[in-house]
């Protein structure tokens, strides 16, 4: 989970700014940003009471980071220790903020903006970030919580997919190769290439609109309709099923087409565009901002657990345009669904144990070979290879 900061001046002009003297940088998906480490002073307008000493890295220089023209001065991630940079003893920003002022370890976001597009509105699009609970005034109805799997990132576990009333068949483990995460930090949602593909199709089975061009599902051209003639009645809901608190069942978060055919800025003045909010990824399934859009998510790391609940600023023209529903039963899935332990760490020791087995095989097979020689030398047979050779020559 990531929320862009736009602070109003630069950090450099803290004068509680001190640096550690240690380079850090982060490389993403798209971009990467390159700087150097400090500690500060800060305090939350209309946040939690008191000021506290957290890490912060000042950025020098940065390359493809965030969409083009966009004013962002800063970026503040909320994932856990383990994803910190330059390594996991740098306590991040919300762990030092728990720590210092007592608060709750949970927080929540409200991401609005569901079905406009960023230039077309008058009001700007916003959202919240609740510090310390949930808001009961931001969403309806009951939340619903999902394990965290593994506290890295907030890796979740994906049961099921279902395009319109159709359930995918997978095999629940491609839904979660190498991983399934929630992350505000990604735009779209973000599919395994097997699982993409099978939605694109589903979608275009279901969607009464068989001539889009490949390029449409795979971000590199728009479909455009006359103005007003909106074309989210020709699109399927699209449902995810994620593990329940109680393993043997799961829940439903759905979201309509108004999220994820997304309408962009005008190309033309008689004509509305759309861009496709899924993209395939070769590192895992990515809850992203295209569905994190209809719901309110709570993120309650005290109990281990992702919430989801309906927001109420995923409404438009009165209709709600995300639904939560269960609970079902997980009988029918695998009782993990989650792809075997992918952790850098974890790999590591994997790697360093695969090394030692090597090591072993490879002086066994030194042994092997220089005994046999010894004996044979006294023997007084060929020893070396290139008498061999010389045998074979004549
Ligand atoms: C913060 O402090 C102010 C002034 O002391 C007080 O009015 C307010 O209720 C406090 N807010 C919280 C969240 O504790
Ligand atoms: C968990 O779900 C199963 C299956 O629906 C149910 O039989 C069981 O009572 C539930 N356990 C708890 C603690 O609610």
């Amino acid at each position: 989970a990531f929320i862009t900061v736009l602070m109003s001046a630069p950090v450099f002009s803290s004068s509680t700014y001190q640096s550690v003297g240690r380079t850090v940088g982060v490389r993403y998906t798209q971009g990467n940003w390159e700087g150097e480490l400090g500690i500060d002073r800060v305090s939350i307008p209309n946040g939690p009471n008191g000021t506290f000493i957290i890490n912060i890295a000042a950025i020098l220089s940065s390359e493809g980071f965030f969409l083009p023209g966009i004013n962002w001065q800063g970026i503040l991630g909320l994932a856990y220790p383990m994803l910190a940079r330059p390594d996991s003893s740098v306590e991040p920003f919300f762990d030092s903020l728990v720590q210092q002022l007592g608060i709750p370890d949970i927080f929540s976001l409200q991401m609005c903006g569901a079905g406009l597009s960023a230039s077309s509105t008058a009001d700007p699009i916003g959202g919240s970030l609740i510090i310390g609970g949930a808001e009961p005034a931001l969403y309806q109805g009951s939340v619903w919580y999902t394990p965290i799997v593994e506290e890295w990132y907030y890796q979740v576990e994906v049961l099921k997919l279902e395009v319109g009333d159709q359930n995918l068949d997978l095999d629940c483990r491609e839904y979660n190769t190498d991983k399934a995460i929630v992350d505000s930090g990604t735009t779209l949602l973000r599919l395994p290439v097997n699982v993409f593909n099978a939605v694109v199709d589903a979608i275009t089975r279901t969607s009464l609109i068989q001539d889009f061009s490949s390029g449409f599902w795979d971000g590199r051209k728009y479909a455009c309709w006359l103005k007003g003639e909106t074309p989210w009645r020709f699109f399927p809901k699209l449902s995810i099923y994620l593990r329940a608190t109680n393993t043997s069942q799961s829940f439903r978060i759905t979201i309509l087409p108004q999220l994820y055919i997304q309408p962009i800025t005008d190309v033309d003045g008689t004509l509305d565009c759309f861009r496709f909010g899924l993209s395939s990824s070769a590192n895992g399934l990515v809850i992203g901002a295209t569905v994190m859009e209809g719901f309110y998510v709570v993120f309650d790391r005290a109990q281990r657990r992702v919430g989801f609940a309906l927001s109420n600023c995923a409404v438009s023209g009165g209709v709600a345009l995300s639904e939560i529903a269960g609970p079902f039963s997980a009988a029918d899935v695998a009782s993990n669904c989650s792809v075997g332990p992918q952790k850098e760490p974890l790999l590591w020791m994997i790697s360093y144990a695969l090394m030692a087995v090597c090591a072993v095989i490879l002086v066994v097979l030194l042994l092997l070979l220089v005994l046999p020689c010894r004996c044979r030398a006294r023997s007084g047979e060929i020893t070396d290879e290139s008498s061999l050779v010389r045998h074979r020559i004549k």
